[in-house]
């Protein structure tokens, strides 16, 4: 029985993964260095530092450099969210949210975003969760259990009964290490390592998803 459920937070509940790209792409256009949305699939989940690693390759920067990027590009991010409201809910988030509450299922948010507070603040849910688990609650970052089990931690709800859902081939990373269930949202190639792999939250049911995770192979 699932307890407890864990909710990554870009391109789960909300699509901010699509402002993450916009501006990882401005500071690699101002850098000169080539980067589009297929190089940008690598980067959903992971944290900061860890992205522009792999956006600058083995390109030089010094230290001091890759703080001022680091700095740089989160001021791009931190002006793209200023503006969300609850309407950049992605279709059934609050729909899941509330049933999931008024079966008593403790819910958590799982993300390496150090905005994640803010975040969930302009989406109007931070009454509907127990627990926020982000960007400083941990120091190593997804695919390392981490995060999740310290999610869970929060929640009082031993690992074996919480629920990940996500959208990064990472997170279903991290949720297996932690011996969680994984729901993956999105394609097979990104989340196929889930439990159960569904296009969104879209119309999903906690009573679904229980049905679906009782006949997934283990
Ligand atoms: C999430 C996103 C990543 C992002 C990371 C760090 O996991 O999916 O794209 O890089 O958080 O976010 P931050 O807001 O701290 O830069
Ligand atoms: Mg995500």
């Amino acid at each position: 029985p699932i307890h407890g459920v864990i909710f990554d937070l870009d391109g789960v509940l909300t699509d901010t993964a699509e402002y993450h790209y916009l501006a990882w792409r401005k500071l690699a256009d101002e850098e000169g260095i080539e980067f589009n949305r297929g190089a940008n699939e690598a980067l959903r989940g992971i944290s900061r530092r860890a992205s522009l690693m792999l956006i600058i390759k083995n390109k030089k920067y010094s230290e001091s450099q890759i703080q001022a990027m680091l700095a740089r590009k989160n001021r791009y991010y931190v002006e793209m969210i200023a503006n969300i409201t609850p309407k950049d809910l992605l279709p059934g988030a609050i729909a899941l949210l509330d049933e999931l509450r008024q079966q008593g299922i403790k819910i958590a948010i799982g993300s390496a975003s150090k905005n994640a507070q803010m975040v969930v603040e302009r989406l109007g849910i931070a009454d509907q969760v127990d627990a926020i688990a982000d960007g400083y609650s941990v120091q190593q970052p997804k695919p390392a259990p981490d995060l999740f089990l310290y999610a869970a931690e929060q929640l009082g709800v031993p690992p074996k009964q919480c629920l990940v859902i996500e959208d990064a081939a990472a997170g279903i990373e991290a949720a297996l290490a932690a011996g969680m269930w994984a729901v993956g949202l999105g394609p097979c190639e990104r989340v196929g390592a889930a439990h159960v792999v569904l296009p969104s939250l879209a119309g999903v049911t906690w009573a679904g998803l229980q049905a679906q995770l009782s006949k997934a192979v283990v």
